[in-house]
């Protein structure tokens, strides 16, 4: 073998082991000077790579000698990167903890707050269940014979109007409810007298939006059916709801009215006053409000349901809860109501 060719290889074993004890000598600081260590010995252009390419100048009795030290220089800086790396990892946690302030007050919590339709809701639902009414709740999605058959709405009844009511497309006999009354339907047919209970929920109409109208809103519906339930009885309720909920002594007053479902109906007035510039303007200067739509379950109604009308009577009625929750709270725009900005969240923080 000629000579030049052993010094060849002795020149690449020399290299291969200033490497090696350079990586072993290695103690980067710094993040940065970890990632020099590994662009040089671990990097796509490392230096160790075209090293292993060279056993082909080493003499063949040293080949396998040649590949192990590579191998190994390349093993030590995979291992000793490895290790530095989470060394520092371990140093950077303590330096950030020795940082932290023990003391420092911590961060308040945002209290979320119930949104105005909710506390309205919420308080008619609690003054009814003092006099016996419990909640039903249904749903939103409604066939056309809960929202309107039933509830004695003939076919060319102008609500059936499709400028108000919602269809759910392809199914033409579904609708988005237009009034709670639909759930009226659902308990009548399937709970037997006495039926004491209330239905809150939100309705949907095809309405143009406005600071006054949206297409959506809420109500709350009341439905009383027994032996002997009169006109008396629907009075005393209301009077009683309106006591509680306007406070006070404050009278109401039923104003004859129609309704497909009630017989009779009336629509029902809290007496405000005329104290205030603002009386004037919500009761268009007369200082009556009008609360709600009520009357007597038509028989037909009962009918309808499967409640035999010559034992049972009932009473039902409907208040809507922005309109409601509008005048309590001073909301001058209904479409405040729906968008859940978060500044006018805030403002009901304080009340539960
Ligand atoms: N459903 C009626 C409405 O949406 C309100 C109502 C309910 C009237 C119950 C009478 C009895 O306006």
């Amino acid at each position: 073998m000629p000579l030049h060719i052993q010094d060849m290889s002795q020149a690449l074993f020399d290299t291969v082991q200033s490497l090696i004890d350079e990586i072993k000598a290695a103690r980067p600081a710094d993040q940065a000077e970890l990632e020099q260590f590994r662009i040089r010995f671990l990097g796509s252009k490392n230096i160790l790579k075209p090293l292993f390419g060279e056993i082909k100048q080493v003499e063949n009795s040293r080949k396998k000698e040649y590949g192990q030290l590579v191998n190994e220089a390349k093993t030590l800086a995979e291992a000793l990167f490895e290790e530095l790396q989470a060394n520092m990892k371990k140093e950077g946690q303590k330096a950030a903890f020795a940082n932290l302030d023990l003391t420092a007050p911590g961060e308040p919590r945002p209290i979320g707050s119930r949104h105005p339709v909710s506390l309205v809701m919420q308080e008619m639902i609690d003054i009814f269940s003092r006099i016996g009414f419990t909640v039903a709740d249904d749903r939103e999605v409604e066939d056309d014979w809960h929202n309107f058959t039933a509830m004695n709405t003939p076919e060319d009844h102008p609500a059936r109007d499709m400028q108000d009511t919602f269809y759910v497309v392809d199914a033409p006999k579904m609708v988005l409810r237009t009034h709670t009354s639909s759930v009226q339907a659902r308990v009548m047919t399937s709970q037997k007298p006495p039926i004491r209970i209330v239905a809150p929920g939100r309705v949907y109409r095809n309405e143009t939006i406005s600071a006054r109208s949206h297409c959506q809103f809420h109500q709350i519906e009341g439905l009383y059916i027994d032996e002997g339930v009169s006109f008396a009885d629907l009075k005393q309720t209301l009077q009683y709801f309106v006591r509680e909920f306007y406070g006070g002594d404050r009278q109401i007053r039923l104003r004859p009215s129609y309704f497909p479902f009630t017989e009779p109906s009336a629509e029902m007035d809290v007496y405000m006053g005329l104290n205030s510039e603002k009386d004037y303007r919500i009761t268009k200067g007369t200082g009556w409000l009008e609360v709600l739509g009520c009357g007597m379950v038509d028989p037909a109604v009962l009918e309808n349901c499967g409640i035999d009308p010559e034992r049972y009577t009932g009473f039902a009625f409907g208040i809507g809860i922005e309109r409601t929750a509008m005048l309590k709270y001073n909301i001058e725009d209904i479409r405040l109501m729906f968008e859940n900005d978060v500044r006018f969240l805030r403002q009901f923080q304080s009340i539960v």
